[in-house]
């Protein structure tokens, strides 16, 4: 039996590969290069001496996914992490985003649906709580207020997935929520390759401490947090990426739809995450502090604790170790994946 990870040549697809293959488990691997680089898959082959299946092939494509789920004829479960991203610019292609992210997912629900396949973990985010009431954040916290299209699609296909489940009760679902993933693999050979100029915070300050971007922007100190900036709850992507194999083994005990939050239960400030990764760079990196940034919010971490308790998983590294992998990923691949041509 294998399970099909889709999107998986991207960032936490590919460290979810990793896992899987260091498990044990027989993987099909489907990606369209959209957003990610058929480099990592030849680097998660290195890392782990295994091999896989693979296909290049958009998943709201019916005919496409069909052709995947009977060629291979052994796919008893699937993690779908094929979707659009950025947040930014989900706000100025609302249409695109609902449109590829609703269809991926639906698409391959569908198919799994002709081929008696009841397996399937999403890919989520804690993007679905929207501006928190409270933290930390429980799964029971209120989800749906979200603040920007990308966010919306992770709330609508949560709904999508709950009806599914409703209307068929052979199906057994996990709805991962992510916090902030962060770091590489600690090999340094995997790691988040955003095109262009970052968005997120730790990508623009690798890409400033090996020496692409100039300074760091802060976006605002006038929060109500500790020193000012923006506190997150960020979880090293190893840690995350083995939350999916301890899903997939929670599916096997068939338990209908279950929701879980992957977070650390820590919050760091934005000035804490740069502190951390001057240390682990080994020097001091420049910044500005800019305005607030539109849809941005004061605080947000996890309560992990229902994870730990159903699923056996718990986040085992450290910021520190988050930056020091994130460091030796980036000065390992300054260009990213595009350091290594294929
Ligand atoms: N920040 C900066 N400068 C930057 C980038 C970010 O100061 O250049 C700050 C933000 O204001 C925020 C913090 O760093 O306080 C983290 O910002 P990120 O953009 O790294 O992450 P977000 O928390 O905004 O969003 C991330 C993912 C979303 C996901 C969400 C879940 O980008 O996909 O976490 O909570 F939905």
């Amino acid at each position: 039996m294998a399970i099909l990870v889709s999107g998986g040549a991207g960032y936490i697809g590919s460290h979810t590969c990793v896992e899987l293959l260091e498990a044990g488990f027989d993987i099909v691997v489907t990606d369209n290069f959209f957003n990610s680089s058929p480099v990592s898959l030849k680097r998660i082959k290195e890392i782990t001496g295994k091999t896989f299946r693979f296909y290049e092939a958009d998943m709201t494509d019916r005919n496409a996914v069909r052709k995947i789920f009977a060629e291979c004829g052994d796919i008893d479960a699937v993690i779908q992490f094929a979707a659009y991203k950025a947040v930014g610019e989900s706000v100025q292609k609302p249409l695109e985003y609902y449109s590829n992210n609703l269809n991926c997912t639906m698409t391959i629900l569908d198919v799994m649906r002709e081929h008696g396949c009841h397996n399937f973990v999403f890919s989520s985010s804690a993007t679905v709580y929207g501006d928190p009431q409270s933290v930390p954040l429980t799964e029971d916290s209120p989800v749906g207020k979200t603040t920007n299209p990308y966010g919306t699609t992770k709330a609508f296909t949560e709904r999508i997935l709950m009806d599914c489940s409703k209307a068929d009760p052979s199906l057994n679902i996990a709805i991962l929520r992510y916090f902030n993933p962060i770091g590489a693999h600690p090999s340094g050979l995997i790691g988040e390759d955003p095109n262009g100029i970052p968005n997120n915070l730790v990508p623009y300050i690798a890409k400033v401490a090996v020496g692409k971007l100039e300074k760091i922007h802060v976006f605002g100190n006038d929060y109500p947090t500790h020193d000012g900036t923006g506190v997150r709850d960020y979880i090293h992507v190893t840690d995350l990426a083995k939350g999916h194999v301890c899903a997939i083994e929670k599916l096997a005990r068939k338990p209908g739809l279950v929701i879980y939050n992957l977070g650390t239960g820590h919050g760091y400030s934005v000035l804490d995450v740069i502190h951390a990764f001057e240390k682990a760079c080994g020097k001091e990196l420049p910044y500005v502090i800019d305005p607030r940034r539109p849809g941005d919010i004061a605080e947000c971490w996890a309560d992990p604790s229902k994870a730990e308790k159903e699923l056996g998983w718990k986040a085992q590294y450290g910021i520190e170790e988050m930056c020091a992998d994130t460091w030796k990923w980036q000065s390992g691949n300054p260009d990213g994946y595009n350091t290594e041509k294929i």
